[in-house]
């Protein structure tokens, strides 16, 4: 790492930009020309507007998409909920009805795999998250775990964008406006409403899921850095038009306000041809990611390993910044390397996709998580300052065979009743920095 291979499917064939204009097509000719919605769409097919954003939104921030398809997306059954004996994923979707936060540091072993035939969807469980879908504002924070394929059954998130992190296992995901493959260390986003379908090619699968329920994530400013660096534009890659011409008896699951939905549906919905606009799913390979960090002394805030984030109505304030720590240098001299001991304004949701955290040794495992909230005071265990304290840094040194990752919001990220009372749930986590010893003397400098 880093790497520049493809790590995909060879025969994948990607668009490459970040929201750019795509246009593409799986038959020749299907997309119209010049014009959105013609009296006839060449093949019989239908024209249909998905819209991410309000239609006055400013151009710079407008997303939508013009799809032609088999079936207009208006034909299924009426929904009905899912009863909740059927309901195995465990869903919250109003951060006003969890449990009060606690001001501990918390943090979790990975969960275990289903031991029952659990799909990507039925594999959800809510860890965490803030505000409420319903009025479009803050997060949930899902991990998944799953052993089967969806089969004959297709979702659409109606509450918000999925950014999924997977830490384990491949998804192949078929959507709407096409054909996904992602892998670990590899993340994929999927826009509210887009409707898909994910198999497993290795049979089990688990990870993490920010669900964001704001402003459709974006590209940070890049400020003095210049016009290159961090994830740059042209490595995120959005699939061409595939479609599958099926019909059966299949299932449309969807999930509004928190709550699962589910329609009959004889036909699959995945029937896009064609289509063109910039509201499309995408994926990023977190090893293409362009670390930039010190070259003197100390290291710059953890903002400067920013992927994407979903801004708030506050400039300059994220109501999510998606980071990763990925494998880099450390190079700074007669500095502590490892993260330092700090107390932010913002809430903290880590994960850990590979290897080893550079601030805990021990216990933060990959598939595992970790909260700090608030102003909760954490930084690096015991060990670990106590062995960066005393390292040479008159050379660099090179963090290796790792990728952690955060989930920062500017509101308080609350733990779900789950969360808090789950076994995973690390009741000694705060021991880890029980062993920082008094070091102070007066005495001498
Ligand atoms: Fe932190």
């Amino acid at each position: 790492m880093p790497t520049f291979e493809t790590h995909t499917d060879a025969n994948a064939h990607y668009q490459s930009g970040f929201a750019n204009d795509f246009a593409t097509e799986a038959l020749p000719g299907a997309l119209p020309i010049g014009r959105n919605s013609p009296q006839r769409a060449a093949y019989g097919l239908y024209a249909e507007q998905l819209s991410g954003t309000a239609f006055t939104a400013p151009r710079a921030h407008n997303r939508r998409s013009w799809l032609y398809r088999i079936r207009p997306a208006a034909v299924h059954q009426p929904f009905t909920r899912i009863p909740a004996d059927m309901l195995r994923a465990k869903l919250v979707a109003n951060f006003a009805d969890v449990p009060p936060t606690p001001p501990n540091q918390l943090r979790w072993d990975p969960l275990p795999m289903p031991a029952a035939p659990t799909d990507f969807i039925d594999g959800w469980v809510t860890m965490a998250g803030n505000g409420a879908a319903e009025s479009m504002s803050g997060c949930a924070i899902h991990l998944y775990a799953a052993n089967r394929s969806m089969q004959d059954r297709f979702f659409y998130d109606s509450d918000g964008e999925l950014l999924i992190v997977p830490q384990q296992g491949r998804l192949a995901i078929f959507t709407e406006l096409g054909k996904l493959d992602v892998e670990p260390y590899e993340i994929a986003v999927i826009p509210r409403g887009v409707r898909f379908s994910v198999a497993l090619p290795d049979g089990e699968a688990r990870g993490y899921i920010c669900e964001n329920f704001g402003a459709l994530l974006q590209l940070p400013d890049l400020g003095p850095i210049g016009s290159n660096g961090l994830a740059n534009p042209r490595d995120f890659l959005t699939p061409h038009a595939a479609y599958e011409e099926r019909e059966g008896r299949f299932e449309l699951v969807t999930k509004m306000n928190g709550v699962l939905w589910r329609a009959d549906i004889d036909h699959s919905p995945l029937d896009v041809v064609a289509w063109h606009g910039n509201y499309a799913p995408y994926k990023y390979d977190l090893r293409h990611f362009n670390t930039i960090g010190s070259i003197s002394y100390d290291h710059p805030d953890p903002s400067i390993f920013l992927v994407l984030q979903s801004p708030s109505d506050t400039p300059g304030v994220d109501t999510i910044d998606f980071v990763i720590f990925p494998p880099r240098w450390l190079a700074a001299e007669d500095t502590f390397r490892p993260p330092w001991f700090h107390r932010n304004v913002a809430s903290e949701f880590m994960g850990l996709v590979h290897g080893v955290y550079d601030a805990k040794a021990e216990g933060f495992v990959p598939g595992g998580a970790s909260l700090h909230n608030c102003m909760s005071g954490h930084g690096p265990d015991a060990g670990t300052f106590e062995k960066a304290s005393q390292s040479d840094t008159s050379k660099p040194a090179k963090v290796d065979a790792t990728m952690a990752f955060m989930f920062e919001t500017r509101t308080l990220i609350k733990p779900t009743q789950f969360a808090l009372e789950t076994a995973q749930l690390q009741a000694n986590y705060y021991e880890c920095w029980q062993g920082l010893a008094k070091h102070f003397n007066p005495e001498q400098r």
